[in-house]
């Protein structure tokens, strides 16, 4: 990863500002971006999963997809996959191929993604969520790419999330 590159953060505080940062976020999405998912467990991957989906305007229930490792959802202006790859091994990763889904027509999201690190494409956006106390949340963003440094750029202009130098 690139070392000067910047990280951002966004405070939750409660489950409705989980969403808004997905649709904050979803106003950049375009076919083939590549959102990966860390935290601890419950701190909100699939609840920031099902945000994207309704930002997208999926129709469908979004489940969390442990067993399945992969969904995939109609939404209105295009797909949305959503892999957990908690449970996935090396030979399911490369059977699956995975990389239909990162350059397909949709937007995939990635649960656990640090688990495949070397699958994912090198250009991504990387979420790290912290579970800071009862409803509350910390997002860190930590774009790779320069489309995705973008995203981040913008978002930060616009108030919405912050860069560390800003965090007190
Ligand atoms: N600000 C918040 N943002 C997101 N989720 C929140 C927030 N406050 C409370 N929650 C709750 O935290 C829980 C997060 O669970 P979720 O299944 O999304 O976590 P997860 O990271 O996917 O866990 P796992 O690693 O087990 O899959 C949900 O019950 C959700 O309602
Ligand atoms: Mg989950």
């Amino acid at each position: 990863m690139d070392a000067h590159s910047t990280t951002y953060w966004y405070e939750s505080r409660e489950e409705q500002d989980t969403y808004r940062l997905a649709k904050e976020l979803a106003r950049f999405f375009i076919p083939g971006s590549v959102i990966g998912l860390d935290g601890d467990l419950g701190a909100g991957k699939t609840t920031f999963s099902k945000a994207v989906g309704q930002a997208l305007e999926v129709q469908e229930t979004v489940n969390s997809p442990t067993f399945t490792i992969i969904k995939e959802y109609e939404g209105r202006t295009m797909p949305f996959y959503h892999m957990d790859v908690y449970r996935i091994s090396q030979e399911e990763a490369e059977d699956i191929g995975l990389d239909d889904y990162f350059y397909g027509d949709g937007v995939t999201l990635v649960e656990w993604a640090s688990i495949i690190r070397d699958l994912i494409p090198e250009e991504h956006l990387s979420v790290y969520i912290e579970n800071t106390g009862w409803t509350e949340r910390r997002f860190r963003l930590a774009p790779v790419g320069a489309v995705y440094k973008k995203w981040c750029s913008d978002l930060k202009e616009q108030g919405i999330i912050h860069d560390e130098r800003q965090e007190s």
